[in-house]
Order: C-alpha cells, then structure tokens, then sequence
C-alpha cells in the first residue's frame, strides 16, 4: 500500500485471531433485524449504522441486546 508497512499488524492480526472465535464460541450472534437493509457511511472507513444484533450466552441462555 505505502512505503512502510502497519506497526500494528501483528497486534491486529492477534487480536483478530483471538476475539473473534472467543465471541463465537460463546455466543449465538444474530441479526436483530434481517430484512432490514445494511446502512453504511464511507469515510475512510466504511462504518455500519443501526446494527442490532441478538446476543445470547451459549451456555446459559441469557439474552441481551447489543448495538454495534
Ligand atoms: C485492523 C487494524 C489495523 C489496520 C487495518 C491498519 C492498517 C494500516 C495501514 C494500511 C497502514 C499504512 C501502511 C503503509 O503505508 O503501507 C498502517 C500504518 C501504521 N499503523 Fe496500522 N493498522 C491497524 C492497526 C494498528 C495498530 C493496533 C497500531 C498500533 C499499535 C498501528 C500502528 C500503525 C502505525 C504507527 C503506522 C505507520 C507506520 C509507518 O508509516 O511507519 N496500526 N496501518
């Protein structure tokens, strides 16, 4: 991409490989809202809006709401 390369790639690429399949295998993740079209803002980053998801703790069945 650039001349020099990220200082953080490796941190980012541990924490990656580290969080996501720990929130996967904990819990069950689903969209709160499926029909809904996906809202996105590009501005440098490409941000999603109005992400609702369903969280429930695998082992205990605990159910909360979580806004990305
Ligand atoms: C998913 C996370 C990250 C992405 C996608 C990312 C992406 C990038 C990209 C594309 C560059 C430009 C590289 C180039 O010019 O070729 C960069 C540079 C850089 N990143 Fe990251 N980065 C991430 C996380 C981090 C973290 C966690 C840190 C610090 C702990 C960090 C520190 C830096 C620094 C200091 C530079 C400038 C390097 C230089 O110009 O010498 N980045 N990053």
């Amino acid at each position: 991409m650039g001349s020099r390369t990220c200082i953080g790639k490796n941190i980012s690429l541990l924490e990656m490989a580290k969080l996501i399949p720990q929130l996967l295998r904990d819990f069950d993740i689903e969209l709160a809202n499926p029909d809904k079209e996906w809202k996105t803002t590009n501005k440098w980053f490409v941000k999603q809006g109005g992400f609702f998801c369903k969280v429930r703790l695998r082992s205990a069945g605990i159910e909360s709401a979580v806004v990305a």
